[in-house]
Formats: C-alpha cells, structure tokens, sequence
C-alpha cells in the first residue's frame, strides 16, 4: 500500500456504527477517526480502499478540498481544472467547508449478491456493522437463530472468508480524470489476496421454511453456501455446536402485545440461556420485549434500521 497517493475519505454509515466503521477503515490500513454519520479516513489509495473494502460504509466521499468557507469558489474552479465533469458537493460547518465527490457511485450496501429479499431484511452494511461492533472477525462459531433471508448469515461467512465487498464491483472514483488504475489494481489485488475459507462454522436458522430457503439461495448467490450451515429450527431449538462464538439476531419487530411476536422473544430467551460464554447481539425495535431475555445487556446502542429507530443490545460474558 506504501506508495499510493494520499487520500482522504469520508465514509458513511448508519447512525451508532461509527466507531465499528473507523475500526474496520483502521484495519484495512487507513488512519481513520470516527465522526457523526461515519468516519472521516486518511491514508495511501484511501478511495479505493474504502469502496473495496469497507463492509460497513454506505457511502464514500472523495474529500478533494477543505478550508474557509471564503475559499469555495477557487477550490471549485481548481478542482473543475483537474478533474472535469466531476459533481461536487460542498458541506459547510461554521466558517469551514469541504468540497467532496461521491467516490462510489452507488449504494455500497448493494453488494450484488442478495438476489431475493424476505420480508424485512437489513442491509448488507448494517448486518456487517453490527457483526463488527460485537468484535467479530470470523475466527469463532456463529448463529443467526432467526436468520430470515440470511444477511446476517452470508455477511458473517463473507467476513469470515475475508472476501473484499467491493472486489466484483466498479466504482464512481475509477473513472474520474487522473484516475491511477493501476493503484487501484494493486489495492484490488492485495484484498482478493487475503480470502480464506472460513475457519468456523456459520450457523443459521428459521423457523419459517420459506425463509430457509431464501437464506440458501443467497449464501449461493454469494458463492458462500458450502459455509454456512441453514437449518430449518424455532430458535428455541436452535443447535449452535461448539462454542462459545457469536450470535447476531434481528428478531421480529412488533407491538408488545403481538402474541406471535412474544413468543418468538421467549424462544430467543430460552436459546440465550443455553450460550453461555457467548457474545449475542440483538438488535431490537422494541426494546421492552428484550426484558424476556435472560441477563442484561452489557451495552446497548442507539442504531437506525431502515429509519427505524432501534435499540443494538450486547451480552458478553
Ligand atoms: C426481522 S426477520 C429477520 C430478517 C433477516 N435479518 C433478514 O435480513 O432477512 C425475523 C425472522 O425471525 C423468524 N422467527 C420469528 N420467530 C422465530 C422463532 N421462534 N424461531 C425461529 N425463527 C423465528 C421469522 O420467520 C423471520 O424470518
């Protein structure tokens, strides 16, 4: 990575990810600090890195200029000069402001593997956001026990298997003027080179055969199915194997009097009480059903699901 010009990037993410975002833009070697909305990052090819790499930003933005907000309009002409046709967006903060260019293009959550969406599925970046917030990196056992069309599940496999978000996709910055292609080459190259299988089991279930099914379908069209393991089971019957590992699990969202939605939090509970040892992750729309689960959360984080304000509750030994 020595060598490559030095960039700086901004990348966004859903609101109480922040600092799971700068850890992860941290290890992939950029020099990166956690802000409001996602984490400001500094280093060599830092673009490229981010839009390849980074499986918990939504967005990139190319951070092309800041300083006082009296200097925008020379920025912008300089900027205009070196990189024709390129949209910038200008963001200001008292006297201070940045220009910035949307370095990906499109969403970076749409990875290109989920063919076919259950009923309320999260998004790629979040399910591996959070999965990285819970400090996992692919080395212990994992459970979803309420898997529904397998984001959880296929992003634990693809972080586990160390397969690079970004690698089958192009992005905005590629084809901007003065673009070094072979920087991103190498950067390209150096991600595809750390791929693995995994070295523990990916586990997950449901208890709704249809949603089994999906969650197969997407493991395979995200070349992980022989990884991760899919059964069809109530949480509550749920066989995690060896542990202890981690479990991440978006249980249905409801009212607190839904009587179906009750019983699926119970059966979450009596699993729970079976994984000792383990770090779980819940992530709650509600957070007065979580009071059915066993033991309190050691942290609990305010994170947005699709607009909808949750509660992520962590357990850990
Ligand atoms: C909010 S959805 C999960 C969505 C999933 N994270 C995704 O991205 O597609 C909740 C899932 O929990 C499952 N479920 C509810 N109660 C269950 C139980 N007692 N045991 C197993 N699965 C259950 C439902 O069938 C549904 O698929």
């Amino acid at each position: 990575m020595n060598g490559g010009a030095l960039q700086r990037a901004f990348a966004a993410c859903a609101p109480g990810l922040e600092p799971a975002l700068a850890r992860e833009l941290d290890l992939l070697g950029l020099s990166a600090r956690a802000v409001a909305g996602g984490a400001e990052a500094d280093g060599p090819d830092a673009w490229a890195v981010a839009c390849l790499g980074s499986r918990a930003a939504d967005a990139v933005k190319a951070r092309l200029w800041d300083g006082p907000v009296s200097g925008i309009p020379a920025a912008r002409k300089e900027i205009a000069g070196r990189m024709p046709g390129v949209e910038l967006e200008s963001r200001r903060e008292g006297d201070r402001a940045t220009l910035s260019a949307d370095a990906a293009g499109t969403p970076l959550f749409k990875r290109g593997w989920r063919a076919r969406v259950g009923a309320a599925p999260l998004r790629e970046s979040l399910a591996a956001g959070l999965l990285l917030e819970l400090g996992f990196d692919g080395s212990q056992p994992f459970l979803d026990p309420m898997c529904g069309s397998g984001t959880i599940a296929v992003e634990a496999a693809l972080l586990a298997g160390r397969r690079a978000p970004g690698l089958g996709r192009n992005f905005a910055f590629e084809g901007w003027p003065g673009h070094d292609a072979a920087r991103t080459t190498e950067v390209r190259e150096r991600l595809a080179a750390l791929s693995r299988d995994p070295p523990a089991a990916v586990l997950a279930s449901d208890r709704n055969g249809g949603a089994v099914r999906l969650a197969g379908k997407n493991a395979e069209a995200a070349g992980m199915a022989r990884f991760v393991r899919i059964e069809r089971r109530d949480a509550a019957d749920a066989a995690p194997g060896s542990g202890p590992g981690v479990c991440l699990v978006n249980p249905p969202y409801g009212i607190r009097l839904d009587r179906e939605v009750e019983e699926s939090w119970r059966s979450l509970g009596s699993l729970l009480a079976r994984l000792p040892g383990w770090t779980v992750g819940v992530l709650a729309g509600d957070p007065a059903v979580a009071r059915s689960l066993p033991g309190k959360p050691v942290r609990a984080l305010e994170v947005q699901n699709g607009g909808i304000r949750c509660r992520f509750l962590v357990y850990a030994p």
